[in-house]
């Protein structure tokens, strides 16, 4: 039997202080809300819902591939389940109900809730999690055998009750059928005024049926993010979980406390993560490329053996052996081709750099196709742009582009051209040409000395 899952994520998260919806906020380059989206698709669950309410288009923005339906008054979790009670009228089966705001739980765990659940025969099974801070979250209430008799939230809580620690992480796997047909069973008397789903535990108990409970094996795994205190404890818990992985992987990281890797990124092995690297998006890092210090790596592609350092690529491909940095900016749409090299205070965009060919010093590239066996000089400019319009720049193959070259779009260097240093090129230059373009150089005998001598022999 297939499950089905539902994600709440229609709260404004006040505590956040944030213009921004609470499950928008990112951990590790990727929104908290698409992290559950992700956990629920791991897990198998078909179809996935999420209850969206505050600032609705917002959240829908970032999943959206994802069904959603509108919790317009966000009146408690149990109201956000009612929101979306029509989208599994007719499931039958395991409905896993995740928070928004819990990111971090594994795979492993979600299976073990919902397969608990169809092996206990339970109504609800809940997840909870025993904390050294129980502080804000609502506690699980046993009876004398052990069974689940009631979640009480941490406002609702009796001056006995402040010292449990076994909380309610906000994660559950109802029986569908049995859920949708009691819902109507909850009110809104408590502190906060709410439906609280978590009063389903009374309901069920009240009418004979069972509520079994799975406690989280690793406790950080369950951790609700309501605050930017607890969004930097997740991030940090995301972080030592995956870097963990990665270094039993063969990925070497002398610090790994300063390293930032996200969800999706693959990193092969063999590859040295140096401090202060950050790889987020959809990134991989091939075979034997280092990365960093000081390098943030997005969306893009590292070939084997390249290597990034103090740099920033977006959106870009660098190949095999490749060099980038250090201080380069390489922009959305560059392909460095294998051997290539971008060097110190480079910035390339829209542009593809050939085989074994240099950019080293200094140097603006835009939408140019630059072929194998290039050397750009220092200095070198594409002037791309023309206020209005973005123009192409052609470099073929082993041409040498003097430093200082301005190539005024668009233009075509043939290949094995030359261009002379501090040249202004507008003009497409042949094949095997040397094109320079600039003034006869000229001396004037004694100028020098006669300046010094008017300013009264004062240096310079
Ligand atoms: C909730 C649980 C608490 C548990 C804790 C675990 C209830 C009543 N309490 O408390 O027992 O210990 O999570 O982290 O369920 N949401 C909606 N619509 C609403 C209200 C909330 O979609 O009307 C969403 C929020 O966006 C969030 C999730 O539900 O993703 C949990 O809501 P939140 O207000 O953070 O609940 P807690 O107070 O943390
Ligand atoms: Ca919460």
């Amino acid at each position: 039997m297939g499950a089905a899952a539902l994600i709440m994520a229609a709260g404004e998260g006040t505590r956040m202080k944030s213009g921004l919806p609470k499950v928008a906020h990112e951990i590790l380059g990727v929104p908290m809300v698409r992290l559950v989206v992700d956990l629920a698709r791991h897990a198998g669950c078909d179809p996935v819902v999420v209850v969206t309410g505050h600032r609705a288009e917002q959240v829908e923005e970032l999943i959206p591939d994802v069904r959603s339906v509108r919790q317009e008054r966000q009146l408690g979790t149990g109201h956000a389940v009612m929101s979306a009670a029509s989208e599994f009228a007719d499931f039958e089966g395991s409905l896993l109900v995740l928070s928004g705001d819990t990111p971090l739980l594994r795979p492993d765990t979600i299976a073990g809730l919902i397969a608990l659940r169809e092996s206990s025969g339970a109504a609800l099974t809940l997840l909870t999690a025993r904390l050294p801070d129980p502080a804000n979250y609502g506690r699980i209430l046993r009876d004398r055998d052990g069974g689940v008799e009631a979640i009480v939230e941490h406002k609702d809580l009796a001056d006995d009750q402040h010292d449990i620690d076994e909380v309610n992480t906000g994660t559950y796997c109802f029986d569908a059928a049995v859920l949708f047909a009691h819902l109507d069973r909850l009110s809104t008397e408590n502190a906060q005024g709410e439906y609280y789903l978590t009063d389903m535990v009374e309901i069920f108990n009240r009418e004979g049926m069972l509520v079994t409970a799975m406690l989280a094996e690793e406790p950080f795994e369950t951790l609700g993010v309501n605050s930017r205190v607890q969004l930097a404890e997740a991030t940090k818990v995301l972080q030592q979980r995956t870097n963990h992985e990665l270094m039993l992987s063969g990925v070497t990281m002398p610090a790994p406390e300063l390293v930032w890797v996200g969800p999706d990124v693959i990193v092969e092995r063999d590859v040295v993560l140096l401090p202060m690297t950050f790889l987020y998006g959809a990134t991989t890092i091939a075979e034997g490329a280092t990365v960093g210090p000081n390098s943030r790596v997005v969306d893009s592609v590292v070939g084997p053996s390249a290597s990034i350092e103090s740099s920033t690529v977006l959106g870009a491909k660098i190949g095999a052996g490749a060099k980038v940095g250090p201080v380069a900016f390489i922009r959305p749409g560059t392909v460095l081709e294998a051997d290539a090299k971008a060097g110190h205070c480079v910035e390339i965009k829209s542009s593809t750099v050939g085989e074994g060919s240099k950019v080293p010093h200094l140097s603006y590239i835009g939408d140019a196709t630059i072929g194998a066996g290039v050397n750009v000089g220092a200095g070198t400019i594409t002037c791309n742009y023309d206020g209005t319009d973005k123009h192409a720049t052609v470099i073929g193959d082993g041409a040498f582009i003097g430093s200082d070259t301005m190539l005024v779009a668009p233009v075509e260097i043939g290949p094995g051209a030359i261009t002379g240093a501090g040249s202004v090129i507008a003009h497409d230059v042949p094949e095997g040409a040397l094109a320079v373009e600039r003034g006869e150089q000229r001396h004037i005998e004694g100028w020098a000395e006669s300046r010094r001598a008017k300013r009264g022999g004062s240096k310079g």
